[in-house]
């Protein structure tokens, strides 16, 4: 079995991702043929989003089997699975596709078709997570009233994802229910994945697409003009509290003083049950150069000391809902949290 989306393309022994540091002026794919190319592709952010990082690395998983040579199969394998998780701290999906990989090649070690159950696993992680946004999509849709402008943050879109995205699925689902919809997308300072990806993602849609800098946001929320704002999430608590792309958490707060209700949209894997609440999860620090630089040229003076979290946490009291594929979850969030993941 094969597969082929935009973001990702899986031939059989390599694993071909869409460069998204390069959009959106080259459509470029970079061939993985090792675990190790994988890992650099994710920590390099050629493939980013949580969720499309958890099947990038599941696929690197299997890569990582091809790539065993002698000794212990089993020590080999815990560390291709270090290798890849040691890439970015904060996205759970990672941990979560890495440690259903792992379970299944515990579970059939001695057999002599391993890659080949491996690989299936992978793709079944893949096509499940198409399956799982457009659930998401469904979810969130009825959320949303015809003729809405919805703000949304960083790219929680088919870029981020194997294919449909999380809040971009909910704004498509909207569209494909017939609703008319307009998208504000911040521009979403460092990485930019605003300006470069959900404004190209959404633009080759034929969806209508403003791009806003970060700032603008609390001003065009006074004036009346965004009626909800729907983002994704890289890590959820068991109490809601909510890790997402660096300026969620502004403007959770500013939704919350002008009315406007705070969406979060991701799959159940997002959610991570071993953590009680926000302060727990690990923020990725990311390298200075992206905020004293934009698009390669110098915009702060040299030897100036930075501050690079790579997410936010926006806590729980200022979200309205997290839209999830098994339905749309309501505070009290730690009760129907768990509700939802039956524990
Ligand atoms: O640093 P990135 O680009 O990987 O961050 C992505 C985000 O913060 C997304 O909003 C999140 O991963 C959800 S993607 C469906």
């Amino acid at each position: 079995m094969k597969l082929k989306t935009k973001t990702m393309e899986w031939s059989g022994d390599s694993l071909k991702l869409l460069d998204q540091r390069k959009l959106p002026f080259i459509e470029e794919y970079v061939e993985c043929k090792t675990h190790e190319e994988v890992a650099h592709a994710i920590k390099e952010m050629i493939v980013r989003g949580a969720p499309a990082i958890g099947v990038t690395a599941a696929f690197g998983y299997v890569l990582g089997l091809r790539d065993y040579k002698t000794g212990s199969l089993t020590d080999w394998m815990k560390q291709v699975k270090e290798t890849l998780a040691r890439t970015r701290p904060t996205a759970v999906n990672l941990f979560w596709a890495l440690n259903r990989m792992e379970k299944v090649f515990f579970e059939n070690v001695d057999r002599e078709n391993l890659f080949e159950i491996l690989e299936n696993e992978a793709l079944k992680m893949a096509y499940e997570d198409i399956e799982v946004n457009k659930a998401i999509g469904k979810n969130g849709a009825q959320l949303i009233k015809d003729g809405s402008t919805i703000l949304t943050h960083c790219n929680a879109g088919a870029l981020a994802t194997v294919d449909y995205g999380t809040a971009l699925g909910v704004i498509r689902a909207a569209m494909e229910s017939g609703k008319r919809i307009r998208v504000f997308a911040d521009e979403t300072r460092p990485y930019l994945q605003g300006a470069r990806l959900t404004v190209w993602e959404l633009m080759k849609d034929g969806i209508e697409v403003y791009v806003i800098t970060d700032n603008m946001a609390g001003w065009l929320m006074k004036k009346g003009l965004i009626d909800a704002v729907v983002v994704g999430a890289d890590r959820i608590a068991l109490n809601g509290d909510t890790a997402n792309k660096i300026g969620t958490y502004s403007l959770a707060v500013l939704a919350k003083r002008n009315n406007i209700p705070f969406y979060v949209a991701a799959p159940v894997s997002t959610i991570d049950p071993t953590i009680k609440s926000g302060e727990e999860i690990p923020i990725e620090e990311r390298r200075p150069e992206e905020v004293t630089h934009c698009g390669g040229n110098r915009i702060a003076p040299e030897g100036v000391k930075v501050l690079n979290p790579a997410f936010d946490v926006t806590e729980n009291t200022l979200i309205t809902a997290i839209i999830t594929e098994k339905g749309v979850i309501r505070p009290p969030f730690e009760e129907n949290i768990k509700k939802i993941l039956g524990v």
